[in-house]
């Protein structure tokens, strides 16, 4: 199902062109990065996506009550709440569902109750709906959810207490991005996630990101944590934008071990000059890095235009 669909769009300031003739697509369960060098337009583009601000020309079609959770670059959290409390807000109705179940349990508990009550019979269809709802939504396991994720960022119980105001501004980055992975919008837009993260935290991202039920749309420098995370690469250069398809090839870690003379086993090398070959066709030359690329699993990507 489309969420967004983004036709002949550009931006101008004055008689200056940023970028024009952009089209974009956004599925439900699209996995998409955008990038580009540093001022090609990135940041305006996702801003005109969210709403935020209206193309010079062109426009932007959303899915009817498409829901967005949108991390700005440098994304900061203004709050005089605890950090769990910022968090549990997120889950208001659930909280609100569980009062009304304390209620209706108290109604039921009435020594003076008619149990043969059309009254009584509504408490117990009402409660029955709600007890399910609270379930299905996770009403029994948000607390813990909150727990793990503010894990994966490093805040450990110890911190849970602490006023937001107290924080430096990387972790309340890391704070904002915390609360919108909860939120568990239809489309997730990351502007420039990874710039206060540390590796451990990088790793944990990129597999919560890698399970997450709807869609992604990610801008960042980061080529190794895009390549674990996207399949579609929409690249800005020169005003224009470039779209990647990935093809995922499997047949790395399927070849066999290869002696070499001295007997000495050379399969990491042949592996290793295999990848290379295979990220030399890569034409999203943007983020080309000089380094070796990581040999970590054999679903090495492709793109293709
Ligand atoms: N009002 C304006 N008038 C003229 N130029 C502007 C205006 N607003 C933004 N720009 C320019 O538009 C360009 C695009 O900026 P943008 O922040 O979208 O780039 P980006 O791709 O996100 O870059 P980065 O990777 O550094 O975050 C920049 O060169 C910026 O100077
Ligand atoms: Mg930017």
């Amino acid at each position: 199902m489309i969420l967004l669909q983004a036709q002949q769009v550009a931006r101008h300031f004055g008689a200056d062109v940023l970028f024009e003739n952009i089209n974009l697509e956004i599925q439900d369960n699209s996995r998409i990065a955008l990038v580009g060098r540093n001022g090609a337009g990135k940041s305006t583009l996702i801003k005109m996506i969210i709403g935020e601000s209206e193309p010079s020309a062109g426009n932007i079609a959303r899915k009817k009550d498409l829901t967005i959770g949108y991390l700005a670059q440098n994304a900061d959290i203004s709050s005089d709440r605890t950090i769990m409390d910022e968090m549990l807000a997120v889950f208001d109705y659930l909280q609100d569902m569980e009062k009304q179940i304390h209620q209706l349990e108290s109604a039921m508990a009435n020594p003076d109750a008619d149990h043969q009550s059309p009254e009584y019979a509504r408490i117990l269809k009402q409660y029955d709906q709600l007890q399910h709802d609270f379930k299905e939504q996770n009403g029994y396991g948000y607390v813990n959810e909150i727990k793990s994720v503010l894990h994966g960022f490093h805040f450990e119980e110890a911190d849970h207490d602490r006023l937001i105001s107290s924080l430096s501004g990387g972790q309340r980055t890391r704070l904002a991005l915390a609360k919108l992975l909860l939120e568990k919008r239809d489309l997730l837009i990351l502007d420039e996630p990874t710039n206060h993260l540390d590796i451990d935290t990088l790793t944990w991202l990129e597999s919560y990101l890698q399970s997450y039920a709807g869609a992604l749309l990610i801008v960042s420098h980061d080529r190794y944590f895009l390549d674990k995370i996207v399949n579609e690469v929409y690249e800005i250069s020169h005003n224009k934008c470039h779209h990647y398809h990935a093809i995922t090839v499997n047949i790395l870690m399927k070849k066999p071990n290869v002696s070499n003379k001295n007997g000495s086993n050379t399969k990491s090398n042949k592996l290793k000059s295999i990848s290379w070959k295979i990220l030399s066709t890569v034409t999203w030359s943007e983020l080309q890095q000089p380094n070796e690329p990581k040999v970590d699993g054999n679903n090495w990507k492709k793109w293709i235009a």
